[in-house]
């Protein structure tokens, strides 16, 4: 399919039939979306197919029984991590070193860079010695540009659930090359659903998405975006 069809093709469905949907297929998906763009390709995410039916209903229940989730063949939840990011800075450098081609340079941002972005604490002592240094930063800010950030644990969700968003969109897209549906949800109960999930405090569920075939009636309106004036803007 043409790229654009895709695009055009992929709506959100509240109402999925009752075909199920081949394990190859959400694999395939799955896969895709480990290829998407991510902050210093940290890949942050982990993304859980609920199978098993006492979590999958529990899990409908914490997405408030939305039809979306009633009726979706496969759950899937997109988790965004805080705590992945030693793991794989270390996979990263041993793939450089095996590789033979690790700079210094790489390694300075790998290993001097990304542990200052990353690190943080629960209670946010670490953010408010950061946000000193910041003050810092910023008066050098006043001649040059500066890195700002992430300051605190907040900041720092932010970035990895951004990337994990992105893995979620290729996820979808790819869903719908192979003629399949899906629904994002925030729509849910994020304790519950990481309690389901048994996560700690270092993860952020970033969406739900039902997955399977639309339902004729599963797409509830035409689709409707507001003018391109109002967000796209050339200056
Ligand atoms: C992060 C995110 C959360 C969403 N949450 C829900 C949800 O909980 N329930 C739902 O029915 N749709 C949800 N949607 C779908 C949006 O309502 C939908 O994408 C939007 O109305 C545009 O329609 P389209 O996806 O068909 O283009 C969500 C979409 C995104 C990206």
């Amino acid at each position: 399919m043409d790229f654009f069809d895709l695009v055009n093709k992929r709506r959100s469905v509240r109402k999925f039939s009752n075909e199920t949907i081949p394990e190859e297929v959400v694999i395939k998906a799955l896969k895709a979306s480990l290829l998407a763009a991510n902050s210093s390709n940290l890949q942050p995410w982990e993304f859980y197919w609920v199978k098993n039916k006492n979590n999958k209903n529990d899990l409908i229940k914490a997405c408030f029984s939305q039809n979306a989730a009633k009726t979706a063949q496969e759950l899937i939840v997109a988790v965004s991590r805080i705590d992945t990011w030693k793991r794989n800075r270390n996979l990263i450098l041993e793939n450089y070193k095996k590789k033979g081609n690790l700079i210094p340079v790489v390694e300075k941002y790998y290993n001097k860079l990304i542990p200052l972005s990353y690190v943080h604490d629960r209670i946010g002592l670490l953010g408010i010695m950061k946000k000193i240094l910041s003050f810092f930063i910023s008066i050098v800010g006043f001649f040059r540009p500066v890195p700002r950030g992430p300051i605190f644990r907040h900041d720092v969700f932010e970035i990895v659930t951004k990337t994990t968003a992105l893995a979620c969109q290729n996820f979808m897209m790819a869903l719908v090359a192979q003629g399949y549906d899906s629904c994002p949800m925030e729509g849910f109960d994020q304790k519950r659903v990481k309690n389901i999930l048994k996560l700690n405090s270092k993860s952020h569920i970033v969406m739900v998405i039902g997955v399977g075939k639309a339902d004729p009636n599963g797409i509830y309106g035409e689709r409707f975006r507001i003018d391109n004036d109002l967000v796209i803007k050339i200056i």
